[in-house]
């Protein structure tokens, strides 16, 4: 199934009502539909945007960030709540690279703080509190990354988590992938624990918005 199972011709409308980007942005879209680099896109960054500024967050942490396109959309926001810090996390140092030279373009950079490491052990090694934390790395590592989450999420702070309908494979009862199991496990823990207040908002592959009580 594709990231649009849903609903196909939604994702395409959707998209087309987010106000026009900066043509940094949206050659950033035209990279990862030209590579199939799984970017959250243009609604999705749209609604990060949304809540970040909701929120009033001047401090975002993401785990799994890509060539930096979700870190332009919460970088914007970061700027216009004030200022502040959003952290960039991957693995791989060309991604990394990449997402310096964008976010550099699109005047953000200074917002940004790169790192080049695991995720999960970097948000656990960095000092916090954060607002929002933002979660995007393998899909089969989500449930191991909630005790650093909540260690790190100030009281009252938002964790955004990507791709929980997971291309609709977390309906299927069959689907017992190791990344679909850690979707499954990580919605669930998160929409039964009162310390969550937490809804899926079925923009795209679905995010999972809960905020910290
Ligand atoms: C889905 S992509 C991120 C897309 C990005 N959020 C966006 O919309 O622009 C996830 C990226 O994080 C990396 N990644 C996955 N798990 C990771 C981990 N545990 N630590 C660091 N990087 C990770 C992947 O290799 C990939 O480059």
């Amino acid at each position: 199934m594709a990231d649009d199972f849903l609903f196909p011709a939604m994702r395409a409308y959707l998209d087309g009502l987010v106000p026009p980007r900066h043509p940094e942005l949206q050659a950033m879209e035209a990279e990862a539909a030209r590579t199939g680099f799984p970017i959250v896109g243009p609604a999705a960054g749209q609604f990060c945007y949304f809540i970040t500024r909701l929120l009033g967050a001047r401090s975002v942490f993401e785990l799994g960030s890509g060539f930096g396109y979700s870190t332009a959309w919460f970088a914007r926001a970061v700027r216009d709540n004030g200022g502040g810090v959003v952290h960039h996390v991957v693995w791989d140092e060309d991604l990394s690279a990449r997402a310096r030279t964008h976010l550099a373009v699109l005047r953000l950079d200074d917002l940004v703080q790169f790192h080049v490491g695991e995720a999960v052990a970097t948000l656990r090694a960095s000092p916090g509190p954060y607002d929002l934390i933002f979660n995007d790395i393998e899909k089969k590592d989500y449930p191991a990354s909630l005790p650093a989450i909540v260690e790190k999420l100030r009281p009252g702070g938002l964790l955004l988590v990507d791709n929980v309908l997971w291309r609709g494979r977390v309906l299927d009862p069959a689907d017992a992938a190791d990344s679909t199991a850690g979707v499954r496990t990580l919605t669930r823990l998160i929409v039964t624990d009162p310390a969550w207040t937490a809804t899926v908002v079925p923009i795209r592959d679905g995010i999972l918005a809960a905020q910290r009580r």
